[in-house]
């Protein structure tokens, strides 16, 4: 992609400029835009960069082990890996409001970044992977007057109070562009291709109070949902799919035993960037494999529902 090789050449040359031969860290989330925002910075400057992966213990099944591999392994970029499940759900224990889970996870993120940035020996630039439509939303919504409908939680804040100057390789970028700068870069297909993931992460597809049981079941099955649309050859037409566990219990019977478990609903929406999205229809035969194979593998579910929802008026996330 011609244009992707150009934008790479003129932005390394851009953030060389930008830092010197400062030192800058970057926030590694385990998603596509902070990593591509990292590789790319790593070619411009080097070992000047220090990547910081904090893991959440929030995150799809094996997607921690497979950043830290990608980084260590292929890219040969240092990365500090701080495995931080129990301080993030000691944090959300007891909180169910929306807003006040993605406030927490965001200060608990800010707060272990920079106890790790302080035991690197601090850092003058922080790189983070903004977005075009970041930037845009999160000024305001339709064009009106600024409403926060979700305060999205990256790295916000930190740079003030770290006193640091912000490096953004990507803010001019929508994400199918950043995806291209990524293979340009050579990282693996699969790891550009997949769906966005929220920071707060599966703290949102859990409705209401978190716990490590919860996120356990609602990982093991979104697993295998995602496994069959793969295997369905759908994963590359959808924009985003995954599922929410949701803090209803049902009865159900089961073989000649009554149950009475969790309800898990299932998302997958299209969507060009995230702003407006459509309910993806899936053949009705797809969703009933997928509802008993989901059943019978993860115990603790037994009733599965799909949301059909657009936005507007929904949103993507449920919370
Ligand atoms: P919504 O749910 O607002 O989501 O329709 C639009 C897109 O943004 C993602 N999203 C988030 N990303 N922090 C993030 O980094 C957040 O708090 C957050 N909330 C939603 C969502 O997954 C979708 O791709």
């Amino acid at each position: 992609d011609w244009t992707m090789a150009a934008f790479r050449e003129e932005m390394t040359a851009k953030i060389r400029e930008q830092v010197g031969s400062a030192r800058v860290l970057c926030g590694l989330s385990g998603g596509v835009d902070s990593a591509v925002a990292a590789v790319l910075i790593h070619e411009a400057i080097g070992d000047q960069l220090h990547c910081v992966f904090v893991d959440t213990g929030l995150m799809r099944k094996d997607e921690g082990r497979q950043v830290v591999e990608l980084f260590r392994n292929h890219y040969n970029i240092p990365l500090v890996h701080v495995q931080a499940e129990e301080t993030f759900l000691s944090v959300l224990d007891g909180l169910d409001d929306p807003e006040a889970k993605r406030k927490a996870i965001g200060k608990t993120f800010i707060d272990v970044f920079e106890a790790e940035a302080k035991k690197l020996g601090g850092a003058d630039f922080l790189a983070q992977g903004t977005l075009y439509p970041d930037v845009i939303e999160s000024v305001s919504f339709d064009g009106g007057p600024s409403v926060t409908i979700k305060s999205h939680h990256n790295v916000g804040g930190l740079p003030e109070r770290m006193n640091m100057g912000l490096v953004e390789p990507l803010r001019e970028l929508f994400k199918d562009e950043v995806r291209a700068l990524g293979r340009e870069l050579g990282l693996p297909d699969a790891f550009v291709s997949r769906h966005p993931f929220p920071g707060p992460g599966l703290a949102i597809r859990i409705p209401g109070a978190v716990s490590k049981e919860k996120a356990d079941l609602l990982r093991e099955a979104d697993a295998i949902y995602l496994d069959m649309i793969r295997e369905e050859g759908l994963y590359d037409v959808i924009w985003q799919a995954f599922s929410v566990l949701l803090p209803v219990r049902t009865v159900g019977v089961m073989g000649d035993e009554r149950t009475y478990d969790w309800v898990l609903a299932l998302r997958a929406v299209t969507s060009t960037d995230g702003m407006t999205a459509d309910s993806y229809p899936f053949e009705h035969d797809f969703l009933s494999r997928v509802s008993t194979r989901i059943i019978n593998e993860v115990r603790g579910i037994n009733r599965v529902v799909y949301d059909v929802t657009s936005k507007p008026p929904g949103t993507i996330e449920w919370e």
